[in-house]
């Protein structure tokens, strides 16, 4: 909505929307969520139709170049930078490290097939940081060869991450990266376009979407929604615990949507996902969610509040023995694949992003008023 709060003197302005609620910026032929439908097409295909029958490795690809093939390469045999003991701060800054390494040049300064090679490259080495990262520093780096037997992406990311991963991990790893690859004009896919508009590097672009990913607002939430769904399990009342939280106004995490006003569509696949897997917390997750989105619906009667995706990742990533920390990192390197279809769209625009602000600070007024000269 439009902003009516204007300082003493000024007059609204009628193209002021905080937040750019509601604001076109982008042509894009990638995604883009439709709110009341509450369906999730990447390039016009349904994620119904693709979880559970292609691999991530192949969205990327679709959502990339529009099709499956090639999809993304093995990752590079490349040790981990640094281990600093957070995993998305090990990977956000081994991505910004890949630039001089590898010699990633400017977007401005090389052509789509380049960009999309230093993309792909970046990508994968996001999940194999992550996985070296949570293997921890003590142990020894389990072997490439035994890596290079994974046949997809997921497999080749949890055997370097666990050695030996079970075959209904991986399903339920792939199918939340192909759930969570993309996702229209988000805060962290805008601040990847933000950043390609400057003409810079690939790897700069990547590093700083998982910057914007980070925020309990965004990409944070799953590991605070399984903080939740611990809690009821403890307190065994998901509707009081719904009401103490909400009486403290805190935030129900992995519930409200900027853009759905309907059941996020990524929600279902996943809550179908983990209902067919078998996940634990299936049925306290179902009971929780009843309880959370009546108690909303009493109190905010204005405004539709529904399960967002961040509520099922929980369950499911719990259900494959993900730790909480490693939540976000997961989703950064599912988002990779978005980030990457958006970066190369906006390279192709050749336009600056730079929007404007109203001013609402002081009037012209002497250097004096502010620090006193002797
Ligand atoms: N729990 C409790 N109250 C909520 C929630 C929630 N999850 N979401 C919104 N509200 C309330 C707000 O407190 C606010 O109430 P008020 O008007 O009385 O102050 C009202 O609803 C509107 O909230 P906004 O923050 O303006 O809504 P917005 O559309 O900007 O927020 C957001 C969307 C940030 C996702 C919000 O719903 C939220 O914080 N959810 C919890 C965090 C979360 O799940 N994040 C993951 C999002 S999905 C993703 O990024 C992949």
């Amino acid at each position: 909505p439009a902003a009516t709060a204007a300082p003493a003197g000024t007059a609204p302005d009628p193209d002021f929307r905080p937040g750019l609620e509601g604001v076109v910026a982008f042509e894009t032929e990638i995604a883009e969520p439709d709110k009341e439908g509450g369906a999730l097409r990447y390039r016009g295909v349904d994620i119904n139709d693709l979880v559970g029958r292609v691999s991530f490795g192949q969205v990327w690809g679709l959502l990339v170049d529009n099709e499956f093939d090639p999809g993304l390469p093995p990752a590079e045999p490349f040790p981990l930078p640094v281990h600093t003991g957070d995993i998305r701060v090990d990977v956000q800054s081994a991505l910004a490290q890949l630039a001089p390494v590898w010699g990633f040049k400017p977007l401005l300064d090389i052509d789509d097939d380049e960009v999309r090679d230093n993309l792909a490259r970046a990508s994968v080495m996001a999940m194999s940081f992550i996985g070296q990262s949570a293997h921890g520093q003590s142990s020894p780096m389990v072997p490439q060869r035994e890596v290079d037997k994974g046949r997809t992406i997921a497999e080749r990311f949890m055997i370097r991450w666990r050695g030996e991963p079970d075959p209904k991990h991986v399903e339920a790893i792939d199918s939340y990266f192909i759930s969570a690859a993309e996702h229209g004009m988000n805060a962290s896919t805008f601040t990847a376009r933000v950043i390609a508009s400057t003409g810079a590097d690939a790897a700069a672009c990547l590093s700083g979407a998982i910057g914007a990913l980070s925020g309990p607002l965004h990409g944070g939430a799953p590991s605070r929604a399984q903080h939740m769904i611990e809690g009821v399990e403890r307190m065994g009342d998901a509707r009081r615990y719904v009401k103490e939280v909400l009486d403290r106004k805190e935030r129900l995490m992995g519930f409200g949507h900027r853009v759905y006003r309907a059941y996020d569509p990524r929600a279902a696949v996943l809550r179908d996902t983990c209902r067919r897997l078998g996940a634990p917390r299936y049925e306290v997750a179902l009971e929780l969610e009843k309880a959370a989105i009546a108690e909303l619906a009493e109190r905010h009667p204005e405004r539709r509040m529904e399960t967002n995706v961040d509520f099922w990742a929980a369950v499911l990533l719990d259900f494959a023995d993900v730790p909480g920390d490693m939540m976000t990192p997961l989703f950064a390197a599912a988002r990779t694949a978005g980030w990457s279809a958006h970066i190369l769209e906006q390279k192709r625009t050749g336009r600056l992003i730079r929007p404007s602000a109203r001013y609402v600070g002081p009037g012209p007024r002497p250097i004096e008023d502010v620090v006193g000269f002797d």
